[in-house]
């Protein structure tokens, strides 16, 4: 497979060869060059699901006092934009959570630049809520489901739900979502049975199917034994559904898009850890307590909800803020060496 197609190999970036810190004014640009126009906003830790990939069972959430308010993240957006974000993904815990999603979703389709603002949801409440987020303005949506099975769905996020996940990609069908992706984490030892019936299911129903390698960023031990390769999968698709091709790549995309050669669909994979997409890295991320982290895997985080939580929102202050963070911002996470340290939030408290 990966000789007839290989996988694109991200090339490397070079630090500017004197950095500066940044310009105020200047677009959210890092010491190597990186321009950074995506921000991932988790609006809460808490989840109706405890995937063992990525939260210990006994989880503790934050107090709900610590949460940015709907208000506050708008606010923070108003001032992203202007230094060049454009596009804003919802994530969580599990976003749903948060009552009355929607009308943030509303105050963001407001923000004049924002073109593109999309849901990453494991489902378990979309039923109820698809039409009223539809409404709001939302077009994008991901939705995690890693399993069509009802037992290995409980195994792995030891809760029940698969229906209702199955029940809520329908109705977000029926509401007219476009695209609609499906995200499954591939765990080796686990996925393998997954991928060819994911792959038909997503195939059969227009959803566009994307793996992710399991990353160390969840509660459990991590090992790179663990992590289901992507030129495995893409051969089990290959021989279980149908032939694939390399799709147009979307250098902004860190998946790796394939179409099958019957035009029946794609498929993606989020090679994170065989092919880290760090060199065109393009993310900020929000916790939903109001800290910015400039990585996934960062180990520094920068607090916002100071500037917002004043008698007069300090936009000079969250502007400096964001471009101090994403200008510290590390050349990339280094999974695949000895140095690396796992960050001290699993992934539910820090938004996928
Ligand atoms: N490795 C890879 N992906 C993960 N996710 C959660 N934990 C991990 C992990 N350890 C994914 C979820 C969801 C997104 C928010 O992040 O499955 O699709
Ligand atoms: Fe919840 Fe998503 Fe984490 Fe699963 S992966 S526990 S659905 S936040």
């Amino acid at each position: 497979m990966s000789a007839r197609h290989p996988l694109r190999l991200a090339s490397d970036p070079e630090p500017v060869s004197r950095p500066t810190p940044p310009a105020p004014g200047s677009a959210l640009r890092d010491s190597f060059g990186r321009t950074h126009n995506n921000l991932r906003i988790s609006v809460t830790d808490r989840c109706n699901l405890r995937c063992t990939y990525c939260m210990p069972e006994d989880v503790t959430f934050q107090d709900r006092s610590e949460l940015l308010t709907f208000e506050e993240i708008a606010a923070l957006v108003r001032v992203a934009v202007p230094l060049g974000v454009n596009k804003v993904r919802l994530t969580g815990g599990e976003p749903l959570m948060r009552k009355e999603l929607y009308k943030l979703v509303r105050l963001l389709t407001a923000v004049p630049g924002l073109t593109d603002i999309g849901l990453t949801t494991n489902g378990i409440l979309l039923a109820e809520h698809s039409q009223e987020l539809f409404d709001a303005g939302l077009r994008r949506l991901n939705v995690s489901l890693d399993t069509l099975d009802p037992a290995r769905f409980r195994s792995l996020t030891r809760r029940d739900g698969l229906e209702r996940v199955l029940a809520g990609l329908e109705g977000a069908k029926r509401a007219g979502f476009s695209p609609i992706k499906v995200n499954a984490v591939a765990v080796r030892g686990f996925a393998e049975h997954d991928v060819v019936p994911l792959a038909r299911y997503c195939r059969a129903n227009g959803f566009e199917l994307r793996f992710i390698e399991y990353m160390p960023i969840g509660a459990e031990a991590w090992e790179r034994e663990k992590v289901l390769f992507a030129s495995e999968i893409l051969d089990r698709v290959q021989r279980g559904v149908g032939e694939l091709v390399p799709a147009n790549h979307d250098p902004s995309s860190p998946s790796l898009d394939y179409a099958y050669s019957d035009g029946g669909g794609t498929v993606g994979i989020i090679a994170s850890v065989s092919r880290p997409f760090c060199a065109s890295c393009n993310r900020l991320r929000l916790t939903a307590d109001g800290k910015l982290r400039n990585c996934l895997f960062a180990l520094d985080e920068t607090d916002v909800k100071g500037f917002l939580r004043q008698a007069t929102i300090d936009e000079s202050g969250i502007a400096n803020a964001l471009r101090t963070s994403v200008w510290a911002k590390w050349r990339g996470h280094e999974i695949n060496t000895a140095t690396f340290v796992k960050p001290g939030r699993t992934m539910h408290a820090i938004g996928g």
